[in-house]
């Protein structure tokens, strides 16, 4: 089966709203002419309306790195999915590691926040992974698991074709030690098998999974060389205009 890679930024606390402007200003004439993947930036919420703007009349679509799962109330600092559609955005980033090693996210938040993120008509990129002491301990299945079936609880079939999954084994994040392309291939097999357990085998064949963890334009091409990894989510390498525009045409 075939699936559309997807190469999505994420610029994580970096970038003002002059920095986002001159970044597409680099980044527009390089991916003019890319047809071959979708294209989509999560700069900060502070951002996100300008990179729309900017990124207006092109392929290159928006998300957000995170809202809360409440349309709207009384929770002082959040942003809901139906404002993030408002600006423009297309998608989310749902349960990054960061978000749940220094922001308290659970599986059970991640479920929450997708499902809003569905109600609200935005993509969900869902991030799982594993950290370095529990792949030493030979966890990594284990937690996959139970990030899987923690966060995609009572999906539908139609609701489970709609999300990007990514995974982010977390030693390989901004460590510059990325996941050998063997290793992503076995993580990503393993999600597609929970995939294929829980949905439709048409669902599992369908989804696409992106590797993220020192994504660099050296090592984009191994990466998406192997029929498991369906694309990438990309942490440093997408702040430079010129090295995500060299990720996006690998
Ligand atoms: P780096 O590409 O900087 O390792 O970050 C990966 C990441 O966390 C993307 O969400």
């Amino acid at each position: 089966m075939s699936r559309r890679p997807v190469i999505a930024g994420n610029w994580k606390m970096y970038k003002t709203r002059a920095d986002t402007r001159q970044f597409f200003e680099t980044f527009k004439p390089l991916v003019a002419a890319s047809r071959h993947c979708d294209i989509t930036i999560a700069p900060p919420f502070t951002a996100l309306s300008t990179a729309v703007d900017a990124a207006a009349g092109t392929v290159i679509t928006i998300a957000a790195q995170n809202a809360h799962w409440e349309p709207e109330g009384a929770f002082t600092g959040e942003v809901s999915m139906p404002m993030l559609v408002e600006t423009g955005c297309r998608g989310v980033i749902i349960g990054h590691s960061e978000r749940r090693q220094y922001f308290g996210e659970t599986d059970e938040s991640v479920n929450r926040k997708l499902k809003a993120a569905l109600q609200a008509g935005l993509t969900p990129i869902v991030c799982v992974g594993e950290l370095a002491a529990e792949r030493d301990a030979n966890l990594t299945q284990a937690v996959l698991r139970r990030q899987f079936e923690g966060g995609f609880a009572a999906l539908t079939d139609v609701e489970f074709s709609r999300i990007l999954l990514a995974y982010e084994p977390v030693w390989a994040i901004g460590t510059g030690r990325t996941a050998t392309p063997e290793i992503a291939t076995s993580a990503h097999g393993f999600l597609r098998e929970l995939a294929r357990k829980r949905f439709s085998p048409e669902c599992a064949s369908a989804l696409r999974i992106l590797y993220g963890g020192s994504v660099k334009p050296d090592n984009i091409k191994g990466l998406m060389a192997q029929e498991e990894i369906d694309g990438a989510l990309v942490g440093g390498a997408s702040l430079d205009a010129k090295s995500f525009a060299a990720i996006v045409n690998f």
